[in-house]
């Protein structure tokens, strides 16, 4: 695996491998990379003739109070798990190259609406971040495709709105989370989690599900919802929000949608946790 800093080498690299007519799937991350990451190297490579991995924690997608300086950075790990699963290309850019003007001064991308709800809602900016970034790594590397996990919906629901807003040709592709065997979807900020928080980590795709399950069999939804927030609280979770959604819009899901996500996230210990399921409100 060739790791570089230069965006020269990298679109270099891509470029070559254009002309033969090969094609080059993309998968954006914050390094700290777990199996779900993996998972997504390992589709790449189903779909694509090469595969590009970027490592950039993304100063633009947090806010002031959050946790950039103590996100984990762990590079040398990363890298082996990457030759392991056969990426061909690492992109490890500074913030100095990516941001050369400062933060401040940096154009930006801001999907309207989607991008101000939920998470956006709780983190103002920080979509704007991930879209910016986004879009500028996609013009550094330019992919044929690019995937993402389903566990960050709404990110992937964005930037699927993004490149069509802006008709960038690539493919956006949505990957399954990965989960532990306790349910907890992966994530790099389950190691912010002491080992009894982990252990009650779990609650939170518990009580997902048992929304969807009081959804299908045709309770209010607005109550599982009241019921899941109090077991979120007895397990000590702080609950930002837990809602019933369009699966295909992520506007407020009514009566006559079919295909619906119960979308979520809490604070507990030092995490903020986020999960989600997308269903169908009658299965067949
Ligand atoms: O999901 C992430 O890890 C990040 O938000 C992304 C897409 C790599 C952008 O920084």
């Amino acid at each position: 695996m060739i790791t570089t800093a230069a965006i020269s080498t990298i679109r270099e690299h891509v470029k070559a491998w254009h002309t033969k007519g090969e094609t080059v799937a993309f998968v954006p991350t914050m390094g700290n990379l777990h199996q779900g990451h993996i998972t997504l190297v390992n589709e790449a490579k189903t779909r694509a003739d090469h595969v590009v991995v970027s490592i950039f924690v993304n100063p633009m997608q947090f806010g002031p109070k959050e946790d950039l300086d103590g996100y984990p950075r762990t590079l040398e790990q990363d890298s082996e798990k990457l030759i392991a699963a056969g990426a061909e290309l690492l992109f490890t850019p500074t913030p100095e190259l990516i941001y050369p003007r400062g933060l401040a001064q940096q154009t930006f991308i801001e999907v309207p609406d989607i991008g101000d709800e939920l998470c956006g809602a709780s983190r103002p900016g920080h979509f704007r971040g991930v879209a910016t970034i986004v879009a500028k790594l996609f013009n550094i590397v330019q992919p044929d495709m690019a995937l993402f996990g389903r566990k960050d919906f709404q990110q992937l629901m964005i930037i699927k709105t993004m490149v069509e807003d802006l008709s960038m040709p690539i493919e956006v592709i949505g990957i399954d989370t990965i989960r532990e065997a306790s349910g907890l979807a992966m994530s790099s900020r389950n190691g912010y989690l002491t080992a009894d928080e982990k252990h009650r980590a779990a609650t939170l795709k518990r009580t997902i599900d048992d929304v969807i399950n009081a959804v299908q069999h045709g309770q209010d939804h607005r109550q599982a919802i009241a019921q899941a927030e109090q077991q979120l609280k007895a397990a000590g979770f702080t609950p930002d929000y837990f809602e019933l959604r369009s699966a295909d819009t992520l506007r407020q899901a009514n009566e006559n949608d079919n295909h619906l996500v119960v979308i979520a996230a809490a604070y507990l210990g030092k995490a903020r946790l986020i999960d989600n399921v997308s269903f169908s409100r009658h299965p067949k």
